[in-house]
């Protein structure tokens, strides 16, 4: 996530919302270089700075990513990464926002890492995607602890161009931004989990992803959509926000969307009455299921 995490993010479960900036880095050992950044994390990207190894790292990253996608990524997804052209090198944030916020009116802003979640929902709010600077290392290639520029840009990016999708990112952030004083973030951040980071929908083709976590994931991509092992099941924003989730390993459910429409649709009311019924409810397990509910099959 940024404020977000990859797959495998070495943070407790609420950690991506939940704590301080300073609470979040277990004593400051977040990877980031947050010196030079200002009051809303932004910092300069030194572009500039790129090594050719640090690109030939990244076109070898999205060429894996890429060849993944066809049968497994959402139609948007495919459609507007490739209108990026982002393939050839570490890509230039500056210059990647012009073209979004023609498209959509989102603009990316560089930050060292994670960021504290009033932050992060703030720029959501703002429509301003928060892109980490940083590239992992070539021994990182598989599996990355915090979120990394790979997956903030090639993970988040593409479906800030869709028009309903950006949209509701947007007032995900504005809800951020209303729930905090209500103890509403252990569920948000569970919503953004099983959505914005790996969630699923459901296409004439059959189950296509469209979370972040899975299009930046060398593995889960196919695990996902492919394995019998995990279940799927219908969207439901309760059920999302009772749903505990695994940090450090694939997922063992995967919650599924009709639509970007029905996204916004169903994240859209005030959540203030669910928050409160939810806090005398106990969270259910990452592979719990309930009687009346349906698995849908794998593709
Ligand atoms: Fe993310």
């Amino acid at each position: 996530m940024n404020a977000t995490a990859a797959p495998g993010v070495a943070l407790d479960e609420q950690a991506a919302f939940l704590r301080t900036l300073a609470e979040k880095s277990d004593g400051g050992k977040l990877r980031g270089d947050y010196a030079h950044a200002d009051a809303a994390y932004v910092v300069t990207q030194d572009w500039p700075a790129c090594t050719p190894a640090q690109h030939a790292l990244w076109r070898r990253l999205y060429a894996r990513q890429a060849a993944l996608l066809p049968g497994r990524a959402c139609a948007a997804f495919i459609d507007n990464l490739e209108r990026m052209q982002a393939s050839a090198g570490i890509p230039e944030l500056a210059v990647a926002s012009i073209a979004l916020q023609q498209a959509t009116g989102w603009t990316l802003v560089a930050v060292p890492g994670l960021v504290p979640d009033q932050v992060f929902f703030e720029h959501l709010a703002a429509r301003r995607f928060p892109v980490t600077v940083w590239l992992r290392t070539p021994e990182e290639f598989d599996y990355i602890v915090e979120p990394d520029i790979f997956h903030d840009f090639f993970g988040h990016v593409p479906l800030l161009f869709d028009p309903v999708f950006a949209d509701h990112l947007q007032e995900y952030g504005k809800g951020g931004l209303k729930a905090m004083p209500l103890g509403g973030l252990p569920y948000l951040a569970r919503l953004y989990w099983y959505t914005i980071e790996f969630g699923l929908i459901a296409t004439p083709a059959g189950l296509r992803a469209y979370g972040a976590g899975l299009l930046s994931s060398g593995g889960e991509i196919a695990y996902c959509l492919q394995s019998p092992a995990p279940q799927r099941i219908g969207f439901d924003v309760e059920r999302v926000m009772r749903t505990r989730y695994r940090i450090d390993a694939f997922q063992e459910t995967y919650f599924v969307i009709e639509s970007f429409a029905e996204l916004f649709e169903k994240t859209a009311p005030d959540f203030t009455p669910l928050y409160a019924r939810l806090q005398n409810l106990a969270p259910l397990a990452a592979n719990a299921l309930l009687p009346d509910e349906k698995v849908i099959a794998p593709t």
